[in-house]
């Protein structure tokens, strides 16, 4: 017979034993820091985890919730300083080039020969990707941020059809109000704020202006006549949003429209993972369509994951993995599907993807060819961080505050340009 003591003693190893046998051992572990935590978003990172289970690695989520990265970026900036980098960032645009400077990021350029990253990606979005020649990052998607979606029925129902024009928007936004809808479904943060004005710059002003403006910051376009209408028609929207409007996430305001108690929202294409996610259907019970005056352009936004140097070799392997993963064909179509972006890199079947996804790919290249891509400032594809943070100081403050007048908002935004 067993003392008491021997057998919880070995009940302890069975249950260790059991315990083992149930977790994989892995062969390396990536900790990855996004902030991916909507319903679309879970659902794109779990078939993420899901292949480089496949691949025998782990995966340790590194979650900083806050649509658009702000807090993100902050607490990576802790982690690095401190000597403890996670394994993988989202990090996107000129950020990548930030960080490469400091020479903490890891070299992917042996996965990208072995998969020809050269040949598959844009060449735009290759040299995004690399610090000196070398490969550090790895993108994962294209998003278009000028899109208007819309509730189907709320628009059936005001006996509207979808605006092309801005005075066609206001028109059905007027019919919405009466028919007691909130007409703009809106998420009072920053990020969001700006997302709705660079989107109304380029409808407004096109892609020229949206270059010279707030890319190449040029204080003649940000105080030209071009740039007034586009603060008054940002600001006409405002009127159209709701009081509760004050630091709601995104997704809150996409679930407005999908329930059908606002009719639109401005926003990138995540918003459809958030459709999707809640079981509806393009064109049946939403509808994507081309922000006003933007139809022939398209301001993108491409997410990507920087990789850190690592001591630990396991994880540095699965690093390289997760390198691999994310830039296969099959990755790329899977998380697309369900993250309402395209894949970013060449030969990837289009034909499971819907209307909207197949309407952005298009655009994508259409667009590219007549010079009318533009990068996104809100999603931090443009400038550096300093500078896009004052700009978008003075955007959210032009929003919130109606007796700041045009004039003034194009001064703050010049002053603003020259922060670095
Ligand atoms: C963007 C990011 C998108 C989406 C969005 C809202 O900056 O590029 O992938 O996640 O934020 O969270």
């Amino acid at each position: 017979m067993p003392t008491p003591a021997r057998s919880r003693r070995s009940a302890g190893l069975l249950l260790a034993c059991a315990l083992a046998a149930a977790m994989p051992a892995w062969a390396g572990q990536v900790e990855v820091l996004h902030w991916w935590t909507s319903g679309g978003e879970a659902k794109s990172v779990a078939e993420l985890k899901r292949l480089l289970a496949a691949e025998g690695h782990g995966w340790r989520d590194f979650v900083v919730a806050g649509g658009g990265g702000e807090g993100a970026m902050s607490v990576l900036r802790s982690r690095v300083l401190a000597g403890n980098p996670p394994a993988a960032a989202q990090l996107k645009g000129p950020a990548i080039q930030e960080w490469g400077r400091l020479d903490v990021l890891a070299n992917l350029d042996d996965v990208a020969r072995r998969q020809q990253w050269d040949s598959q990606l844009p060449r735009v979005v290759a040299e995004a990707m690399k610090v000196n020649g070398r490969y550090v990052a790895v993108p994962v998607n294209v998003h278009r941020i000028n899109w208007l979606w819309i509730n189907r029925e709320a628009l059936r129902k005001v006996g509207a059809r979808a605006p092309a024009t801005w005075d066609e928007f206001f028109a059905v936004a007027d019919k919405m109000r009466k028919a007691g809808i909130v007409p703009v479904a809106h998420g009072g943060q920053p990020w969001q704020e700006f997302t709705t004005f660079e989107t109304v710059a380029l409808g407004v002003g096109g892609p020229d202006f949206y270059r010279k403006a707030l890319v190449q910051l040029d204080a003649k376009a940000l105080r030209s006549e071009t740039m007034g209408q586009v603060l008054e028609t940002f600001r006409r929207i405002k009127g159209y949003t709701d009081a509760a409007a004050a630091g709601r996430e995104w997704n809150a305001a996409t679930a407005m429209v999908i329930r059908g108690e606002a009719g639109m929202q401005f926003m990138g294409d995540w918003a459809k993972g958030e459709f999707l996610a809640a079981q509806k259907q393009p064109n049946r019970d939403f509808l994507c369509v081309s922000a006003p005056g933007t139809a022939r352009s398209f301001i993108f936004n491409i997410d990507s994951f920087a990789m850190f140097r690592l001591k630990d070799s396991a994880a540095a392997q699965a690093q390289q993995a997760l390198a691999a993963t994310i830039m296969s064909k099959e990755f790329q179509q899977v998380f697309n599907l369900n993250k309402g972006s395209v894949p970013v890199g060449t030969g990837v079947d289009m034909g499971k993807f819907d209307l909207c996804a197949q309407e952005s790919s298009a655009y994508f290249v259409a667009s590219s060819m007549v010079n009318a891509l533009v990068p996104s400032v809100a999603h931090k594809m443009a400038l550096p961080e300093k500078t896009e943070a004052a700009l978008k100081d003075v955007v959210a403050a032009f929003w919130n505050n109606d007796q700041t007048s045009v004039p003034e908002a194009m001064d703050a935004l010049v002053k603003a340009a020259q922060v670095k």
